[in-house]
């Protein structure tokens, strides 16, 4: 049995504006009626696995349970985050958590701001992994890389064949001249962000990667508080951590990776560019103009043009790899190339208001 542990602690802020502080873009409907953490739940919601630890924050909590609930999804907890230290210290709560019960118990680590059209694909491929995972071995998923993005983590092949194989480097978020030599190399594969091991194995590779997080952790968890059905880390030990993914505090380092390639469609709706793709897939145009709303291009080429408010035209003209998203109290203009700086957007208002 496999423990889903669903991460929906992240703010999204390269989704900004239609991804919110108080309301982040795994919980908005971006693309079709559920929502990207219920798809996300759902998914790993077949015979193989148990109920889903949710690891999120306080601000979610409620949506996190109403959404669950709203599909039929059960839950094992519900643990609150003090403050975002980004996802290295929350994986590694959890497996402190399931190590408690059983240190051999299997946790699968999933975002949820996925696009996984073909659960049952996804599901064998999971189960490839089980082996791997039981031997001790953090087991990712390798999607086949189709531009040189710069947004995820890369895995290097040791060898060639379908099964899985052991990993000869993990490559986090790649500057971009680096991230087109991998894609002609031909040997690497993007990180899915999906990963699966033992408890003890997880605990095991932040012994060695990465010690400062053990302590503190380990005494949020001892410390937690249940409040009205949520687990609540403690807030002191949390608080000093340092704000790091497990890409680069673990996985970067890890000499116990293998992978399993998951050849179905994957998408990480970590951008604009991203979510321009996936309209453009819904709705193909020849010359790349994606349209969502009240939008209309005149002479444009390769470009998003977004309205979420229905009052609220948007008009292009005469615009090249272009994204402009607007909603009722902010408008976003950026260059598709940019997509990823959208973050320093937010950071830049933050500082402002
Ligand atoms: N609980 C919790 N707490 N969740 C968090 C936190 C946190 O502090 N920060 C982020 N998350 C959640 C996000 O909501 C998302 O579901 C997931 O963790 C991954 O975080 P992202 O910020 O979206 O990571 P990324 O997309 O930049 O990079 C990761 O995913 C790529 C593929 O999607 C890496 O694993 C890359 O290597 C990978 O290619
Ligand atoms: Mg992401």
């Amino acid at each position: 049995m496999i423990t889903p542990v669903l991460m929906a602690g992240g703010s999204g802020t390269r989704l900004w504006p239609v991804s919110r502080k108080a309301f982040p873009k795994q919980f908005a409907p971006l693309i079709g009626d559920e929502t990207l953490f219920q798809a996300s739940a759902r998914r790993l919601s077949g015979p193989c696995y148990g109920d889903p630890v949710v690891m999120t924050n306080s601000d979610f909590r409620f949506i996190v349970a109403e959404q669950l609930e709203q599909v039929g999804i059960g839950h094992e907890a519900i643990v609150i985050e003090p403050v975002g230290r980004n996802t290295a210290p929350a994986v590694l709560a959890a497996a402190l958590m399931a190590a408690t019960q059983d240190p051999d118990r299997l946790l699968l680590v999933a975002p949820s701001d996925h696009v996984i059209p073909d659960s049952e694909a996804f599901t064998r491929a999971v189960e490839q992994g089980i082996g791997p995972a039981q031997a001790g071995r953090i087991v990712t998923f390798g999607i086949t890389p189709d531009r040189p993005e710069t947004g995820y983590g890369y895995l290097e092949l040791a060898g060639q064949g379908e099964g899985p194989q052991p990993l000869t480097r993990f490559v986090e978020k790649p500057e971009a001249a680096r991230a087109a030599e991998m894609l002609a190399a031909g040997n690497f594969l993007w990180n899915a962000g999906i990963f699966l091991f033992s408890a003890r194995t997880m605990i095991d590779a932040f012994r060695a990667h990465a010690p400062g997080f053990l302590e503190p952790v380990q005494k949020s968890v001892d410390e937690a508080q249940t409040d009205i059905g949520f687990l609540r880390l403690a807030k002191g030990p949390w608080e000093g951590l340092a704000d790091e993914s497990i890409d680069y505090a673990v996985m970067e380092k890890a000499d116990n990776l293998t992978v399993v390639r998951f050849s179905e469609r994957w998408s990480d709706l970590g951008g604009w560019d991203a979510i321009w793709r996936e309209t453009l897939d819904a709705e193909p145009s020849e010359n790349g103009v994606a349209l969502d709303g009240p939008a209309t291009a005149i002479d444009c080429q390769d470009v998003l043009l977004r309205s979420d408010n229905e009052d609220l035209d948007v008009v292009g003209i005469g615009l090249r790899d272009m994204l402009v998203v607007a909603t009722s109290d902010a408008v976003l203009v950026a260059d598709k190339s940019r997509a990823q700086d959208v973050k320093q957007a937010v950071t830049a208002l933050r500082k402002k208001n």
